[in-house]
């Protein structure tokens, strides 16, 4: 067995939307674990194509920009959340629906999975790893001692977001963010690689109605035995 084998992961998976992030960031922090947003390197990766003039379709181009990622992530002074893209600070550019949207181009082609691959098992160090993604339980660590699918109604989602990007001075229109949303989660889940699903030894979590803590408890309480 690799020593790397022996680090304990918790896969999040699930659709946009159903909290994830937030569940993900809270169970990390409350065991001291590392955490690993595999979303924020596909938006990286749509990120650097497009400010180096790469189509997002060109995909042993986009391979390469994703192997050679300069990525780091760390906090800023109030423990908020800080993303760097070869040097500088890119956090908000990165979660903008532009990135999002550049991010579910790039994610169903072959090459750049593949080359996120070894990026995304380099996280995996002690004492354990929150892994938050679409096909984190599935693919990347099919050996997670837990697997967590987070959902939530695709109504519910929409609402979220809409809360969200208002906090932010941002208005789109709730009908056009369902829109979005319903768009994105056919398109991950009806992709012919790695699509959205849950690993059939995933535990399925309905956010819809749950407060955060709720679910982050829920979260912790499986992983009690790990
Ligand atoms: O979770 P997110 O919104 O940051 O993800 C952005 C896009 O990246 C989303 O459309 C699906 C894709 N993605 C993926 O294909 N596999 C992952 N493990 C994570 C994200």
């Amino acid at each position: 067995m690799s020593a790397q084998s022996q680090v304990p992961v918790i896969a999040i998976d699930g659709p946009s939307g159903s909290g994830k992030g937030t569940i993900a960031r809270n169970v990390a922090s409350r065991l001291g674990w590392h955490l690993l947003d595999s979303g924020a390197l596909y938006r990286l990766v749509a990120l650097a194509a497009t400010r180096d003039g790469l189509p997002l379709d060109d995909a042993e181009k986009l391979a390469e920009v994703a192997r050679n990622l300069e990525v780091q992530f760390d906090s800023d002074n109030s423990g908020g959340e800080q993303i760097w893209l070869s040097g500088s600070i890119v956090t908000d550019e990165v979660r903008t629906e532009e990135c999002g949207k550049g991010a579910s181009t790039v994610a169903p082609l072959q090459p750049v999975r593949t080359a996120l691959l070894t990026l995304q098992r380099g996280f995996r160090r002690m004492p354990g790893l929150v892994a938050d993604g679409r096909d984190m339980g599935t693919h990347v660590f099919p050996d997670a001692g837990l697997k967590v699918y987070l959902t939530a109604s695709a109504g519910e989602r929409a609402k979220r977001r809409h809360k969200q990007l208002k906090g932010k001075g941002i208005d789109v229109s709730l009908a056009a963010l369902s829109r979005d949303i319903e768009d994105r989660d056919r398109r991950d889940s009806e992709r012919l690689v790695a699509p959205l699903r849950p690993a059939e030894d995933a535990r399925i979590l309905d956010s819809s109605s749950q407060s955060i803590e709720a679910v982050t408890r829920t979260v912790l309480d499986w992983a009690s035995d790990l």
